[in-house]
């Protein structure tokens, strides 16, 4: 079954080829979707026939959000927390635990029940790929359970069982036992391995054993780098050719250059210094030194918990000045080279047919309209959600 979307506005392709900018912008456009995949973009004057017509309205289209960075399988919310902190109390992690608690003492069914809905909240709000990392179960079986719920929902999954060292162990014990049995116990099910690098949870030398393990066991590395402090998390993600490199708050020059010569990726997490109360990440620094950025939620109910991709874009304009072109494409394309995939984030014939209609002539609306609701109608795989 085809369906021919006409009359659209203002098209975003991120395909450079095929329109203006390294947005690859087509006005007056219309996409040609067969099945799960785009079979034909460019101008509508040339559409081909098709079995289905959707009329845009001349509104815009964009290819539909990649969050490359979310904690979706976890129990309870921590709103005192957050409301202690705009109150006056820092960051610190420490109620990680609190969330570990809780997600330990939850069924399977409540666990894939929650991050079911956040996994839909996330799709009305045009998100058409989402990562999923585990990292509040911190035990064998928790961890487990953790990844093959998230297994249900994306193929995008992380182990982060690397992500603070819960009560009952120490440090070493704990990081022998993520590199030991909780990697075999999660890794049929799981894409990737990440670990929070930072002060007061793992240092250098225990997240290069965790990366290196999981890479041994066939999972490819991302790392949750320099968040609360410079410290040696970016590097090592470069050195070990981690796909991404996530937060990236505090970077020391040799960062900047190091993210610059790899094709590492600096994910920004706008979310997490907004609801952290934080100094934002300098992605102009990153931008104009030649690295690759992409944005996303870091959607997890203690630093972060929006599923809206359209706020951290927006945030990622008016609070780290990137421009509107640049927060887009890293909402999108650069969310895709973070998880290393070239069918998403793109509208070119072979991709997935995933996009988004917006309520609006220009996806400058996004950061222009913040907070508003402007995704209408979301396709993600060829069907409307
Ligand atoms: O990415 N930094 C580490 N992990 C999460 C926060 C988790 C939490 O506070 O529950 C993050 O911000
Ligand atoms: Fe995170």
């Amino acid at each position: 079954m085809s369906l021919l979307i006409t009359n659209i506005g203002e098209l975003v392709t991120n395909d450079p080829a095929a329109g203006d900018g390294p947005l690859g912008l087509i006005r007056d456009a219309a996409v040609l979707v067969d099945g799960d995949r785009i079979a034909w973009v460019g101008a509508r004057s040339g559409a081909p026939e098709a079995d289905e017509r959707l009329d845009a309205g001349h509104a815009a289209v964009i290819p539909g959000f990649v969050d490359s960075h979310a904690h979706l399988v976890f129990a309870g919310d921590r709103a005192a927390e957050f409301a202690a902190r705009m109150n006056g109390e820092p960051y610190t992690g420490g109620g990680i635990r609190t969330t570990v608690a809780a997600t330990r003492a939850a069924s399977d069914e409540a666990l894939l029940g929650s991050a079911t809905r956040l996994v839909r909240e996330a799709r009305r709000q045009g998100t058409t790929t989402i990562e999923i990392k585990s990292g509040y179960g911190l035990s064998v079986e928790d961890e487990a359970r953790s990844l093959r719920i998230a297994r249900q929902l994306t193929e995008e999954t992380t182990f982060l069982g690397a992500h603070v060292v819960p009560a009952e162990h120490t440090a070493d014990d704990y990081v022998d036992l993520v590199c030991g049995p909780m990697l075999a116990a999660v890794a049929p099910y799981a894409k990737w391995v990440d670990v929070f690098c930072d002060r007061g949870a793992f240092d250098g030398d225990q997240a290069r054993a965790v990366l290196t393990a999981g890479i041994k066991a066939g999972l490819a590395p991302r790392v949750h780098a320099n968040q609360l402090v410079a410290g040696p998390g970016v590097r090592l993600a470069v050195e070990l050719g981690a796909a991404s490199a996530d937060h990236c708050t505090h970077l020391s020059d040799a960062d900047v250059a190091a993210l610059a010569g790899s094709d590492t990726v600096a994910t920004l997490l706008p979310g997490a210094e907004f609801s952290t109360r934080s100094p934002y990440p300098d992605a102009r620094r990153l931008l104009d030194a030649g690295a690759t950025v992409a944005l996303a939620t870091d959607c997890n109910p203690g630093s972060s918990y929006t599923s809206s991709m359209s706020f951290c874009l927006a945030l990622a304009v008016r609070e780290m000045r990137m421009t509107p072109a640049e927060a887009l494409w890293a909402a999108t394309a650069g969310g895709a080279r973070a998880l290393r995939r070239d069918d998403v984030g793109v509208l070119r014939a072979g991709a997935r047919a995933d996009l988004a209609l917006l309520d609006a002539p220009s996806y400058l609306h996004l950061a222009y309209r913040p907070g508003v609701p402007l995704i209408t109608t979301v396709l993600h795989n060829g069907v409307p959600q």
